[in-house]
């Protein structure tokens, strides 16, 4: 069943969009990893937009987090990852004037550059996911790097206008989270899930891990944090159970 990972970038976007020390990602943080979340995310830009090195650092030493870095093959930013050895990075495609990652990894044009970042990390014992599009290609391509784990991007579900299209955006999820598994990978997803579509991704039995942070960030100026996080989880496990 899957698990919920808890993206706190947003948390850092709305303290820099004032410059202040407040709200901080490492309180957000704390408290899902109290709530039991699977892990906490945070993506280290290239442009430092909102997560910074000392929030990376801070969030590394609350006990009993698994911390999953996201980032771009940045040789700056890689560096810092190899020091700070959170349990898992996350590898994405970063442009500079993206508002977030749009769209996977072409692994499949790039097999020896993420072969070699993939054995970087994991000589430093971190465990590597690659993040990538539904596409039966860049996943045999992310078997053959060597990476322990994919992270299929939900976007095009997620921005379905249409039943239809929405059905057919999670078949290619589900078939792809299928072709992942049967090449020995683990298997997250993650990307513009909220409250109303996360269900039927959280049925996919094969996942084992979603990673989500905007709606959850946004649902915490209604909510407040904590109930933001546990009515995330609860939807993750009634899902699950469902399909059990
Ligand atoms: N997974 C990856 C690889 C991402 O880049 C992001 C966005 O930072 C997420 C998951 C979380 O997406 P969202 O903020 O839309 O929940």
């Amino acid at each position: 069943m899957a698990k919920l990972g808890v993206n706190v970038d947003h948390v850092a976007t709305l303290r820099e969009a004032r410059k202040t020390d407040y709200p901080d990602p490492f309180v957000a943080a704390r408290t899902a990893v109290g709530l039991g979340v699977s892990c906490i995310t945070v993506h280290l830009r290239e442009d430092r937009r909102h997560i910074r090195e000392q929030d990376v650092s801070r969030i590394r030493g609350i006990p009993s987090c698994r911390l999953n870095m996201e980032l771009a093959a940045d040789e700056d930013v890689v560096a810092f990852a190899l020091k700070t050895r959170p349990e898992q990075v996350t590898i994405v495609p970063e442009r500079r004037e993206e508002l977030t990652t749009e769209g996977g990894l072409d692994v499949a044009a790039n097999p020896r550059l993420f072969s070699e970042l993939a054995k970087r990390f994991q000589e430093k014992g971190i465990t590597v996911s690659l993040f990538i599009d539904p596409e039966a290609r860049q996943i045999e391509a992310a078997a053959k790097t060597g990476a322990e784990a994919v992270e299929i991007n939900t976007a095009e579900y997620s921005e379905t206008k249409t039943e239809r299209d929405s059905l057919a955006a999670l078949a290619r999820v589900e078939r792809a989270a299928k072709k992942a598994r049967s090449l020995g990978l683990v298997v997250h997803a993650g990307h513009g899930l909220n409250y109303k579509n996360v269900g039927p991704v959280a049925a996919i039995e094969i996942l084992e891990e979603l990673n989500i942070g905007h709606s959850i960030v946004s649902q915490s100026v209604y909510d407040g944090f904590e109930e933001a996080v546990r009515t995330m989880m609860r939807l993750i496990e009634s899902a699950g159970k469902k399909k059990g």
